[in-house]
């Protein structure tokens, strides 16, 4: 059969010439973007949605926000032939430059990107103006998944028992495990731990192509200092890696490609992009949630009823948000908004926390990296290889116990990020652009893995267009100073192993601006370094806190239901009770998959899906239901 599509004309989104600054880069940049546009994998334009109108009024199913949870809830309740969804979401889909994984961080404040700043912090980010730290957050389908650094990490078994214990049934390690397999399709699962992974799913999970030759320096380097290089997922959490990342044979595989693409011709999935939620409606009789209120790509407002259920997926910001439009929150908070009260919960929007970090600069002599130019440019188009196919050293992790961690317990303390090496900008694709006298620099991060400091989020008026008032409260806690620091000596020690000495790795001691009265590299100077530069992480969370019934710090329960409205769930990164101890997309990912699982429980009945899935658990594409059984309801795409 032959496929037809209606390939957009124009792209929505950056390009790469914009994203690298226009001007200078538009020649070089430009022509690269002609050539991985004409790549059917990277362009993929038939797999592209077309905004279009809903066909209807009514689903049986509506999910806000299509990122990292919300793509999967969609897909996964779509395999139910007879149930309506509807996948509302305020980005468009995402550039073709975004899935090229060196570029990750160039579609950092574009069009793309939320852009959230805080408000003005206390104790950290105070060289930022106004004392603001900046949030990036993806603004299109697929969401953050979109503009991460794609590595998988699901964090230490402890995170999960820690939530169990708490009182949220259902999700210990032995319970989350088989969710996290249910997604994956492992690429190298010969290499990795037994009984971990799976192979078949919708996510593709593998290490990039293409490794610099310091990113196995490094991990040689951690061997040197007594840990493991191992599967960070598997049998235990601490250690270094070469990690594995979501991408497939060099391209970026956001949460919409693997789950939404595949889904693509089910007739009862619809998708409708530049679609901003405004407000949940609850019925105060029944409490139940019955609609959503949106403002289209025309500007109108329409409502949009629900016969099942809203599960409000936006993101550990905009899903506190949404909530308190609606009403639901703390009494306070929405009398100050001017927004009526639905129904008190004032857990909403508490409990925001994020891992936090400093960056380290180093230098390195190396005199033989290539740049981005046209033979690196070439080796990525013909054979989706080299120094484009992947994310420079930002591939290694290592999560690592200070001494404040307990090493018995396998719940390391610190992650330790790296950058460097990336082929992202250029102006002329010339061998040489780049290189500089033999010494380039690279980065580490050292990140506070369970922080103890909390922040808070509140709508500052009604206006569903304004952002919210975020109050990170970064470093307010003591403790997560002192983890800091000791993380940011680890980085120290690990640059000054044998293996790193023979790049001539060297710590750059130009002292943090503001912090030149204190000795370089005490602990009060490194307190004053982190207070002024903070490297806020991504990995917001724990805004819509799950909770046993009754939990007064609380918003949802261990089915996500929101407590004391019925119909309505949250499912993404805002409902960890404390975040993972890792990077989030592959946690929020389980978390969207076993979203679905409980609607599918409570809606159909059982314990298993009595749904036809592909063999291992992945999308399945065949529908038993035709088309005509919905009449009027048209394809997506
Ligand atoms: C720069 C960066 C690097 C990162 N690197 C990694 C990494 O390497 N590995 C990793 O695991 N994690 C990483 N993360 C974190 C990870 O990507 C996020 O934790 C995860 O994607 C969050 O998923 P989510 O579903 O909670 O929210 P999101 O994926 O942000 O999804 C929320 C969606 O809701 C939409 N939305 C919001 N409001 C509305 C509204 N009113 N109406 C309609 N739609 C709305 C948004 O546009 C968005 O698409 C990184 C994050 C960033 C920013
Ligand atoms: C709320 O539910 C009641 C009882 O089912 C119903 O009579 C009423 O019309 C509903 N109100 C709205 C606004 O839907
Ligand atoms: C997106 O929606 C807004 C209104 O909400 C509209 O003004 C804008 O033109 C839309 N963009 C596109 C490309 O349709
Ligand atoms: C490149 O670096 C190596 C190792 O630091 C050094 O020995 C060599 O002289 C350098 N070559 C050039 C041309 O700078
Ligand atoms: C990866 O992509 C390249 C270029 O399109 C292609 O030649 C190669 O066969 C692909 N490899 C795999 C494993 O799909």
């Amino acid at each position: 059969m032959a496929i037809t599509c209606n390939c957009p004309m124009s792209q929505p989104g950056p390009t790469l010439a914009a994203t690298c600054g226009g001007g200078a880069f538009m020649l070089f940049m430009g022509l690269l973007e002609v050539f991985l546009r004409s790549q059917c994998d990277l362009e993929d334009p038939c797999g592209r949605t077309q905004y279009r109108r809903h066909m209807d009024s009514v689903y049986d199913f509506i999910v806000i926000g299509g990122g990292s949870a919300g793509s999967v809830v969609a897909s996964r309740l779509s395999e139910v032939p007879e149930w309506r969804v509807l996948l509302l979401e305020a980005g468009f889909d995402e550039p073709t430059g975004a899935q090229v994984p060196s570029m990750f961080l160039n579609f950092i404040g574009s069009s793309i990107d939320w852009g959230y700043h805080t408000e003005p912090e206390p104790a950290a980010c105070l060289s930022e103006k106004d004392r603001k730290c900046y949030w990036p957050r993806g603004k299109v389908l697929g969401g953050t998944s979109v503009m991460n650094g794609m590595m998988y990490i699901r964090g230490s078994r402890k995170d999960y028992d820690d939530w169990a214990a708490a009182g949220n049934e259902g999700w210990s390690y032995e319970e989350v495990l088989p969710y996290f397999m249910k997604s994956e399709d492992n690429k190298q699962i010969e290499e990795m731990d037994k009984g971990y992974h799976a192979t078949g799913g919708p996510l593709t999970v593998s290490q990039f192509p293409y490794h610099p030759p310091l990113s196995y320096s490094i991990i040689k380097a951690g061997e040197e200092l007594g840990y493991q290089v191992r599967d960070l997922n598997g049998e235990a959490h601490t250690g270094f890696s070469i990690a594995q990342t979501t991408n497939r044979n060099g391209s970026r595989i956001s949460v919409a490609r693997a789950f939404l693409r595949p889904a693509k011709n089910r007739p009862n999935l619809h998708v409708m992009l530049n679609a901003t939620v405004t407000k949940v409606l609850i019925n105060q009789t029944t409490r139940q949630a019955y609609a959503v209120e949106v403002r289209n790509s025309f500007g109108g407002t329409e409502v949009i009823f629900a016969n099942n259920e809203i599960i409000l997926s936006g993101g550990a910001v905009a899903s506190p948000q949404i909530l308190q439009l609606s009403g639901i929150g703390d009494p306070e908070v929405l009398s100050r908004a001017g927004v009526r009260l639905v129904h008190k919960l004032p857990a909403v929007g508490r409990n925001l926390h994020n891992h936090v970090a400093h960056f380290l600069n180093f230098h390195v002599n190396d005199n033989n990296t290539t740049p981005l130019n046209w033979a690196t440019a070439m080796e990525y188009l013909l054979f989706r290889d080299g120094l484009m196919s992947g994310t420079g050293i930002s591939e290694v992790t290592a999560l690592i116990n200070t001494k404040y961690a307990n090493p018995e317990e396998d719940n390391p303390d610190v992650q330790l990020f790296f950058g460097g090496f990336l082929a992202d900008c250029a102006k002329t694709g010339m061998v040489g652009e780049k290189l500089g006298d033999g010494s380039r620099s690279v980065q580490m991060f050292p990140a506070v893995l369970h922080p103890k400091s909390r922040g808070r989020l509140e709508i500052a008026s009604s206006d569903p267009f304004a952002y919210p008032k975020i109050y990170a409260n970064y470093l307010t806690h003591p403790d997560d100073v002192k983890t800091l620091i000791e993380g940011i000596k680890f980085a120290i020690k690990l640059s000054e192993t044998k293996t790193l000495k023979k790049y001539g790795m060297k710590l750059d001691k130009t002292p943090v601006k503001g912090c030149e009265k204190f000795k370089f590299g005490c602990d009060a100077y490194w307190e004053c370094a982190v207070r002024m530069q903070t490297a806020p992480e991504n990995h917001q969370a724990g805004s819509c806190k799950m909770g046993p019934r009754g939990d007064p710090t609380a918003v949802v329960d261990n089915l996500l239901q929101v407590q004391g409205i019925d119909r309505l769930r949250v499912a993404d990164a805002s409902v960890m009770p404390a975040v993972t101890s890792g990077n989030t997309n592959a946690p929020t990912v389980m978390i969207g998959e076993r979203a679905a699982d409980f609607i599918k429980k409570r809606w159909l009945g059982g314990t298993t899906v009595p749904y036809p899935l592909n063999n291992e658990g992945g999308v399945s594409n065949v529908l038993s239901v035709s088309e005509s059984r919905y009449p009027g309801w048209q394809r997506w795409a």
